[in-house]
């Protein structure tokens, strides 16, 4: 939700190309309009555009402007509509402050009402801009600039990210962080920056800084200070992270698309994550053998990730464990929190709200709950209110759609059900290794896979066009796949799909299916296969268009579809369980032509960002 970025100098540059390039890299945030503000010799200068990033350079030529320091924002609107005047930066009544914010202030309306009854005149319909003419009251009762920024943010409820200037201290830059990250590079002695996530800080340096919640830095040029905000006096020592993705991963690279690039690095995000720690694996397994209780928790693609691993780890724990999406987690649990408790949180930013809500208010339940958490980025605020977690290896992933991540998620979470096997003993050695080198052999049936099948899926897209609605079925643990195959159509090609259980569809969605209606199923060839088999004859009966994704030696199924979609691999229960990752690269990838076959761009689905960091 909304990317900020900025950067303070020694000397003048042409910051506007660096600035654009910048909040470029956090366009997967938000990416209905943008705005800059530069600085140069004193002087503040705001350029804002609605819609896509580019409309800037081609409206202001940004790129020829120079100057020692500039604030940058690509927003995902909450609070006014996605016009030039709602954009950031948000300045106060006398143009010398401006600043960007990710996140929203709740009790801005109050805020709002107080400042107009003192005079200050409002330009937008946003939250954001009571902050500049915050501080601006506080400037002039004779706070510092550090003061008034401080005092501004001890007013306001809800959550930011903020930069901020003042035309008065050029060589100066604020940022804050509640809730909303913040992450901060250093390029010692020249040049500071801070942004909303690490892809914008790599070209420049891989050791960041990343602020916590109530903190508070001083940028000035290649140095920062850190502060607490309640205790604003006395700086804080922070120890940079080290950043092991590569500039490159950020990059296209040649492909068109960051979703078809994020597809094709699937089996390099699955051998990286499957050399995770073994000793966090075993520490997340101990912990689920020991727990009385077990929930699972996250949104979206993350969610589809649960439901799978879930099926995988009872499979081996013999122990229920309770999904529950985390916007809902608070509501279903009310009263219910058991003691002794174990949350798994899975969430690839690590930021989304509802996520860290849901396991922040188990947590202060004081119910001796321990959160596990599983994400794919280094010191977010996931792995801060969790007790412990694993960092998936999939890499930075810029594509809105989760593709690649999902797949680390549900490798991580198949290493934690084999290590359970494991530890308990019940599945005879042969098959926990026949299990184990079915898992290290994902990465080599998805290539084999997009090797053989690229074309052909892209292929069956075109005669797919027409259609609107999509149903996706399965029985087990594809529903998970039905689930996340069905999200992915839904968010990048704009279609209408139910992903749903096979058996349950017949208790309503099967009045929907007409002549040539299409239904894609997911039929790994598990224990529920045979009863499949009746659901696909039944949608048949009715004129349904079956579109079936398979194991290559596949028969009954594949002789009752219109076309098949057929994985390389082998027709076993090892490879079953581990279906979830092997047959979704198929469901992304027909996702990601037919987003082509509308006219959509596939990176950056309507209405869509990547962090969602707000309820
Ligand atoms: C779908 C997608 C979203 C996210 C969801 C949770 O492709 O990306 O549904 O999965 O917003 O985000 P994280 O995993 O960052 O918590």
């Amino acid at each position: 939700m909304c990317g900020i970025f900025g950067l303070i100098s020694k000397e003048n540059l042409e910051i506007g190309e660096i600035a654009l390039e910048g909040i470029k890299r956090l366009e997967y945030r938000g990416y209905d309009s943008c705005g800059i503000c530069f600085q140069n010799g004193g002087k503040l200068t705001i350029r804002k555009v609605s819609g896509k990033i580019n409309n800037i350079q081609e409206k202001f030529n940004i790129k020829s402007l120079s100057g020692h320091l500039a604030i940058a924002h690509t927003r995902w609107a909450t609070h006014g509509a996605p016009t030039e005047y709602n954009s950031h930066p948000h300045t106060d009544c006398t143009g010398e402050i401006a600043l960007v914010h990710n996140g929203i202030i709740e009790n801005f309306m109050e805020l709002k009402k107080e400042l107009q009854e003192k005079g200050h005149q409002f330009q937008s319909e946003t939250d954001t801009e009571i902050l500049p003419h915050l501080i601006e009251d506080f400037l002039k009762n004779g706070a510092s600039f550090k003061e008034a920024v401080i005092k501004t943010l001890k007013r306001c409820t809800g959550a930011y990210g903020i930069a901020v200037c003042y035309a008065k201290k050029p060589d100066m830059m604020i940022v804050a962080r509640k809730e909303s990250p913040i992450v901060i590079g250093i390029e010692e002695g020249k040049k500071s920056y801070c942004a909303s996530d690490i892809p914008a800080i790599l070209p420049y340096t891989r050791s960041c800084y990343i602020l916590e919640d109530d903190e508070l830095a001083i940028l000035q040029p290649g140095e920062a200070k850190f502060y607490n905000i309640e205790n604003g006096m006395n700086e804080i020592l922070k120890e940079p992270e080290y950043i092991k993705w590569s500039v490159d991963d950020a990059q296209k690279n040649g492909y068109e698309h960051f979703m078809l690039k994020e597809i094709f690095e699937e089996p390099r995000a699955i051998r990286n994550t499957l050399n995770i720690k073994k000793e966090d694996i075993e520490l997340f397994a101990q912990h689920l053998l020991s727990a009385d209780h077990i929930y699972i928790t996250a949104a979206g693609t993350s969610y589809y990730a649960s439901l799978a691993g879930k099926y995988m780890i009872t499979n081996f724990l013999g122990k229920y464990i309770q999904s529950i999406e985390c916007s809902e987690f608070q509501n279903n649990l009310q009263g219910a929190l058991e003691e002794n408790s174990v949350i798994i949180a899975v969430s690839q930013s690590g930021e989304t709200a509802d996520t860290i809500e849901a396991i922040r208010w188990a947590k202060n339940a004081q119910k001796n709950i321990k959160i596990l958490a599983i994400t794919n980025i280094v010191g977010s605020s996931l792995t801060r209110y969790s007790d412990h977690f694993i960092i998936t290896r999939a890499g930075p992933e810029i594509g809105v759609a989760s593709t690649k991540t999902y797949i680390a998620q549900v490798i991580t979470l198949a290493l934690v059900a084999l290590e359970i096997a494991k530890i308990k003993q019940e599945v005879s050695p042969e098959d926990l290794e026949n299990y184990y080198s079915a898992l290290r052999s994902t990465p080599t049936i998805i290539e084999q896979f997009l090797e053989k099948n690229t074309a052909y899926v892209k292929h069956i897209v075109t005669n797919l066009e027409k259609n609107i609605n999509y149903f996706f079925l399965a029985r087990g643990i594809s529903i998970a796949t039905a689930k996340e195959g069905g999200l992915k159509l839904k968010e990048v090609a704009c279609r209408f799909i139910e992903g749903y259980s096979a058996a349950h569809a017949k208790h309503g969605p099967i009045s929907l299916v007409r002549e040539g209606f299409p239904i894609i199923f997911i039929a790994p060839p598990d224990e529920t296969y045979e009863r499949l088999v009746g659901n696909v004859m039944e949608f048949k009966a009715r004129g349904g268009f079956i579109i079936s994704v398979v194991v290559e030696s596949d028969k009954k199924i594949t002789e009752l579809s219109d076309v098949t979609i057929r994985i390389p691999q082998p027709p076993t229960q090892f490879y079953n369980l581990l279906s979830p990752i092997t047959f979704i690269p198929a469901l992304q990838l027909l996702s990601y032509y037919a987003a082509l076959e509308h006219d959509l761009d596939p990176d950056k689905p309507l209405n869509l960002a990547k962090t969602v960091t707000v309820h």
